[in-house]
């Protein structure tokens, strides 16, 4: 007897056995259901998917003997036929090597004539993106009427090869990626009635390695069959199918984050010495890296993370001890190294160096805790006057000891006084009604924040808004009466609201938004220029013997 592959003992007899495609096969049950089949279908997807397996069972549904219905018997004469391929109704077509015009007029000849014995005479059209131009212009007029006992299903990997006037003509169903759990489930029950024993762990390597193809999941089964026999070990499944043993991508992960350099070294090693695939591996921790980031933002949502309930563990345990900042840097870090990994004759050295750099990554973190800290001290001296005197002297005999890099001085200008807002109480007014309103229309909030205040009076208020749409909407009758309303609320007055529309030389107090971005930049321009002169800043630019390239400001820390 011979051996029949997996992925042809396995294929779906019914829209119940295609997995992971239930939006398409509900939507082909109710047409069944409703009489409402399309004359043409178009089954797009990557390889082994589902989408001929489809086609076919399409074709049982309109044709069995008990049917249409979306429940085929598989034993009658025309379900049997279509199955095995020998129905003279319902024909397969490789569109690799069927693509002349004169293939496609043979075909259409054909057309013409009753189906034989079935219902429906069913042209399933695989590859169709490999039809010649001419032999498309040809279908189309078919397409267009075909006569009713006609459906075409046209099934394709490339989609976008095909032409508008075809795509236009059918009704598209997008066959999805197999979610490796699905892949997983499906192997379980298929060795379950093979009888072959293999553990889950090792499932789950196969389905992972398929990467969504459930047929290419079957043969990559059928291969370690063939090689370990009816009873599998993990590590034969790791042999036959040279994949990266999951365990080497945690510990790899584990060293990083222990900023163990050592270890990251071995594992380089051990991936060389099994003759593992040193990209593969890269592009497996990148893909982890994400994981991980995803475990720490979802806490571990299953279904955004492909992979089996004990990596998750792993996985949400190893996270509990990283910050997002970190996996972010991480990420980054691994995703810029894998360009070069990628592109590098020397793969193994790239690797080596980038998980080096990874495994460092501690010190460069204090940099950054440091300049917190220096921004933390200002925020501390701002809070007692008789300081900061001292301390510009501190700083200046601090420079002038030693010989430490001359950093340029920012201009002396004088700091934004921030108490400015107090002093005019006017604007403080302003300010506060123009926050009352945010918080209750962000749109008018917003064109309030951005318009110019010319006169503030007892019952009345001049502005000058930005530009004409925002002048406009802020004329029309239902925001007067808005403003009127959030001014009787904030004020215990009612103000009318004149607007006008002011020349830009005109003068008149800053926007309430113009004014913000100047405090923001007053404000970050004398954090940055502390940060520059600290102390403890200079000190490290002496130690490193670096210069500082940027100095990122919170302005929200100061507050
Ligand atoms: N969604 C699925 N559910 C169950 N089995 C599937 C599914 N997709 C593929 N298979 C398995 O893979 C085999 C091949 O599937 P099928 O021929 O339908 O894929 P395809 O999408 O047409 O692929 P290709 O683009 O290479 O033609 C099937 O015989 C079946 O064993
Ligand atoms: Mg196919
Ligand atoms: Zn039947």
């Amino acid at each position: 007897m011979s051996y029949l592959v997996l992925a042809r003992k396995w294929r779906p007899q019914n829209f119940e056995d295609l997995v992971g495609q239930e939006h398409v096969t509900r939507t082909l049950t109710n047409a069944i259901n409703n009489d409402r089949v399309a004359h043409a279908y178009l089954f797009t997807g990557a390889r082994g998917v589902g989408k001929t397996s489809a086609a076919r069972i399409m074709a049982k549904a309109l044709n069995c003997a008990e049917g249409p219905t979306p429940h085929p018997c598989n034993e009658c004469g025309p379900c049997r036929e279509i199955s095995s391929g020998t129905s003279v109704d319902v024909q397969e077509i490789d569109g690799a090597s069927n693509t002349s015009v004169d293939d496609i007029r043979a075909l259409k000849e054909s057309i013409n004539y009753l189906p034989s014995v079935c219902r429906k005479k069913i042209y399933i059209i695989d590859e169709v993106h490999m039809l010649s131009t001419s032999a498309f212009n040809a279908l189309l007029k078919t397409l267009e009427e075909p006569p009713a006992h006609v459906i075409f299903i046209f099934a394709t990997t490339e989609p976008h090869k095909l032409p508008g006037t075809i795509l236009s003509r059918c009704q598209r169903f997008d066959f999805k990626r197999i979610p490796i759990k699905l892949i997983h489930e499906r192997l379980r029950s298929i060795v379950e009635e093979e009888k072959i024993k293999i553990s889950d762990k090792g499932l789950m390597i196969i389905a992972r390695e398929a990467d969504g193809g459930l047929r290419d999941a079957q043969s990559l089964l059928d291969q370690v069959i063939s090689f370990a026999g009816n009873e599998i070990s993990d590590d034969e499944i790791i042999d036959v199918l040279g994949v990266i043993d999951r365990a080497l991508i945690h510990e790899a992960v584990k060293a990083v984050i222990d900023r163990d350099s050592k270890a990251c070294l071995a594992i380089v090693d051990k991936l060389f010495i099994y003759g593992w695939d040193v990209k593969e591996f890269g592009k497996e921790l990148l893909e982890h890296f994400r994981n991980l980031a995803v475990v720490k933002v979802t806490e571990g949502d299953p279904a955004l993370v492909e992979s089996n309930i004990d990596e998750l563990e792993i996985m949400k345990s190893t996270v509990q001890n990283v910050s997002m900042g970190d996996l972010h840097m991480l990420f980054d870090l691994m995703a810029k190294g894998m360009d070069d990994i990628l592109r590098s004759f020397h793969p193994k050295i790239s690797l080596e160096m980038l998980l080096l750099k990874m495994s460092t990554l501690g010190n460069l973190r204090n940099i950054d805790d440091l300049l917190m800290a220096v921004q933390g001290m200002e925020f501390h001296e701002e809070l007692t006057p008789a300081e900061p005197k001292k301390r510009a002297e501190d700083k200046k005999e601090f420079k002038s000891e030693s010989h430490y890099k001359e950093i340029p001085a920012e201009s002396p200008k004088e700091p934004y006084d921030l108490s400015v807002e107090a002093k005019l109480p006017v604007e403080a007014d302003w300010n506060g009604f123009v926050s009352h309103v945010n918080g209750k229309s962000r749109p008018l909030g917003s064109m309030l924040e951005h318009a110019h205040l010319i006169k503030f009076g007892e019952d009345s208020v001049e502005l000058s808004p930005s530009n004409t749409f925002e002048y406009e909407k802020l004329s029309d009758d239902k925001t007067q009466k808005l403003l009127l309303a959030f001014s009787l609320e904030y004020f215990g007055v009612e103000k009318g609201f004149d607007i006008q529309l002011l020349d830009k030389e005109v003068k008149t107090i800053n926007s309430v938004y113009e004014k913000k971005k100047q405090i923001e930049s007053d404000k970050s321009r004398k954090l940055k220029k502390e940060a520059m002169e600290h102390p403890m800043v200079l000190e490290s630019l002496n130690v490193f013997g670096g210069s500082v390239e940027e100095i990122k400001t919170d302005l929200n820390f100061n507050e």
